[in-house]
């Protein structure tokens, strides 16, 4: 069976979904991956690089996925790129489904089983594919850096001859996956840390990092959180009641991380306009849910911006993007792991049982048919 790798053609794009290590492990399962030419340049993965793996590399997509039963992407293709798949062909990515609903109906017309790893139940089984954490970590550590390099201060406290640099104040609202790395990186430079969250659980979790937990506890955030671990949409009520929480701790921050996001919605307005205006010159707001619409009214999604009283917005997208070496090292593996955990060894292909709560939660498409039950046609439209 021949997989094909491509090359990501979405704007800004890095990562690669393959790495010299995972084609030979893919190879050794008895596949043969054909890798399109170009494909890991974001990554610093040079097609001879590929090539010394055991890939074959393909000049261009169509010769790439000539006669290919899989697939293996960062972000699914677009529409024009889709029709050189092969009917029935199995498809591995992040498809983006919730931003584009009509998509698995395109997926299952084009004939191509569509499995999104995005939709991975976080359950212990399917911790080794998790794409969403593998990247949000990193997404995470990166922001740090980025916010640490634009802030003109330093992070640690430093008593020098010359006199004492204070500390920075660092908070982070959001602490799932990448907030989490966010506390623990920006605790390595010596910031002083605080962070926030809606779900119960996060509270002991900022605290074993070291870092202060700020945030309202009522009744409402005692099911703030899903049975699938991710955060709700919170009520007018307790919005409020955040915001001037918010607004308070926020005038003190000299950095402020923003990670929240709810599953499958706009990213919560967290940090309004009025806070921003209540920081210090020189602040900077490093937006990680800037795809997601972003956390800080004034994040201008894929921009540097700078507000009137002089705070830096960091409103990039795709954070993961940002340190495409390690993040394309880490997203291969969670595809290998994946494919080699549903691989059929003695017929050599993959077999992916539809009462398999993993590829229940991941298949949106099989047979060209939509069968997500969160995305059948009438759901959809
Ligand atoms: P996420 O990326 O969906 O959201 C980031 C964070 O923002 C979350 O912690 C969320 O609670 C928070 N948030 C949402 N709305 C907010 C608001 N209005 N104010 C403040 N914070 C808000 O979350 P992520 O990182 O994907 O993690 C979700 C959950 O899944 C966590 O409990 C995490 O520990 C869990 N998880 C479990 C895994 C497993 O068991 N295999 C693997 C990865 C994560």
């Amino acid at each position: 069976m021949r997989l094909a790798v491509l090359k990501e053609r979405r704007a800004g794009e890095t990562r690669v979904a393959a790495t010299p290590d995972t084609v030979k492990k893919l190879a050794a399962l008895g596949l043969t991956v054909a890798v399109e030419s170009g494909a890991g340049a974001g990554a610093n993965i040079a097609d001879a690089d590929f090539a010394a793996a055991g890939a074959e590399l393909a000049p261009d997509a169509a010769a790439a996925l000539a006669g290919a039963g899989i697939v293996f992407t960062v972000m699914m293709p677009e529409a024009e790129l889709r029709a050189q798949i092969p009917r029935g062909a199995l498809l591995v990515g992040i498809s983006g489904v919730h931003a584009e609903p009509g998509l698995p109906a395109e997926l299952a017309a084009a004939g191509i089983d569509a499995c999104a790893l995005e939709l991975l139940p976080r359950i212990t089984r399917a911790q080794a594919m998790d794409v969403l954490s593998s990247q949000a970590n990193l997404a995470g550590y990166r922001a740090v850096i980025e916010g640490a390099g634009e802030f003109q201060r330093a992070f640690p406290m430093m008593m020098t001859a010359a006199g004492t640099v204070p500390p920075a104040r660092l908070f982070v609202l959001g602490a799932g996956v990448a907030g989490l790395q966010a506390i623990a990186t920006a605790r390595r430079l010596g910031a002083i840390v605080s962070a926030t969250d809606v779900r119960p659980a996060a509270k002991e979790e900022i605290k074993s990092l070291g870092a202060t937990f700020i945030g309202v506890e009522d009744e409402e955030t005692k099911s703030a959180q899903t049975s699938g671990g991710y955060a709700k949409e919170m009520s007018e009520a307790y919005r409020r009641k955040q915001a001037e929480l918010m607004a308070s701790t926020v005038a003190k921050q000299d950095v402020i991380i923003t990670t929240a996001l709810v599953m499958g919605r706009k990213a919560p307005t967290l940090v309004d306009a009025a806070m921003v205006a209540s920081m210090r010159a020189g602040s900077v707001i490093v937006d990680i849910a800037a795809d997601a619409g972003g956390n800080c009214a004034l994040t201008v999604p894929g921009e540097r911006t700078v507000s009137q009283n002089g705070v830096v917005i960091l409103g990039w997208r795709n954070w993961p993007g940002r340190i495409p070496v390690a993040t394309s090292s880490l997203y291969a593996r969670n595809l290998l792991t994946f494919l080699t955990a549903f691989w059929d060894k003695e017929v050599k292909a993959p077999r992916l049982p539809a009462d398999d709560d993993i590829i229940k939660g991941v298949t949106l498409t099989r047979g060209g048919a939509v069968v997500h039950p969160q995305f059948l046609p009438a759901r959809a439209a």
